[in-house]
């Protein structure tokens, strides 16, 4: 693994040549976000968290040394072949907190959508944070934030997704795959990432209706035996705050964490 690196701005001569479709995109009349890269990182959330940086600002990593996964789980980020990107948000203080909880399933749908039509590949986003291919996860959403005196100073949106990735450590092979192992081609992660920068603008300002709507027609979540606090029961809506609803046989259940798709004997 490379060692740490200094950040450079996406006009730096080190920028990878498959990320240099962002310079196109940073310069469009309607692009609102400006660039921070890293060549290696520990995590670009932890970036994100960490320095001063200006609202709207997208950190992204050709590798991380740290990457994380909910629950603190290790997230594996091999250098030059994976989308490692945070977005640094500083929302406005009369945004209700059911709106930014949401805005993790609308991070999950923008990247769905994009993977969708660059690829063309049936990506759907399972419940709460992941993009999968078939049984496979692609790619996941880490959404963070820094709370002071009961106002979210900045909301972090951290997006991983196995773009190039030509293979996975065994722990790792039966549960993921990558863009390119699913159809044998190499994607240009600038690109990739500005599509979901486009899709995520408009999700975002959508309407809550909208969101759930769209990410319920996409996902094979709702509908699907799951099991929650072990018990096992029918995930049957997604809530304006993004949390899940579930039929259990004594009742409903509401949940805001894990769940294992599976099912019930
Ligand atoms: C998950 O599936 O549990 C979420 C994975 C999120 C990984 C991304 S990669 C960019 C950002 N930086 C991190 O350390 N994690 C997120």
């Amino acid at each position: 693994m490379n060692s740490l690196q200094l950040p450079c701005g996406i006009y730096d001569e080190t920028l990878p040549e498959d990320l240099r479709p962002l310079r196109e995109f940073s310069q469009a009349s309607d692009a609102s976000y400006s660039f921070v890269y890293y060549g290696s990182i520990n995590s670009t959330n932890d970036t994100a968290k960490s320095g001063d940086y200006p609202a709207e600002t997208v950190i992204i990593a050709d590798a991380q040394v740290n990457g994380r996964g909910r629950f603190t789980r290790d997230w594996y980020s091999p250098p030059g072949v994976n989308i490692s990107m945070s977005i640094a948000l500083r929302p406005a203080d009369d945004v209700p907190a059911a709106a930014l909880s949401l805005l993790n399933t609308a991070a999950s749908l923008a990247v769905s959508r994009a993977l969708r039509a660059e690829t063309g590949l049936d990506v759907w986003p399972k419940w709460p944070n992941d993009v999968y291919i078939g049984t496979r996860k692609t790619g996941g959403i880490l959404s963070e934030s820094i709370i002071l005196g009961g106002r979210v100073l900045r909301l972090i949106i951290g997006i991983g997704i196995n773009v190039n990735t030509p293979g996975f450590p065994a722990g790792l092979k039966d549960k993921a795959t990558s863009l390119t192992l699913e159809t044998g081609m190499t994607y240009s992660r600038g690109q990739l990432i500005a599509s979901i920068l486009r899709e995520f603008d408009q999700c975002r300002r959508c309407a809550p209706g909208h969101v759930i709507s769209e990410w319920t027609g996409m996902s094979k979540t709702i509908g699907s035996y799951v099991y929650v606090a072990g018990q096992c029961g029918i995930a049957r809506a997604l809530n304006e705050d993004g949390s899940l609803v579930i039929a259990l046989e004594n009742g409903e259940a509401v949940t805001s964490s894990g769940i294992t798709i599976a099912p019930c004997h």
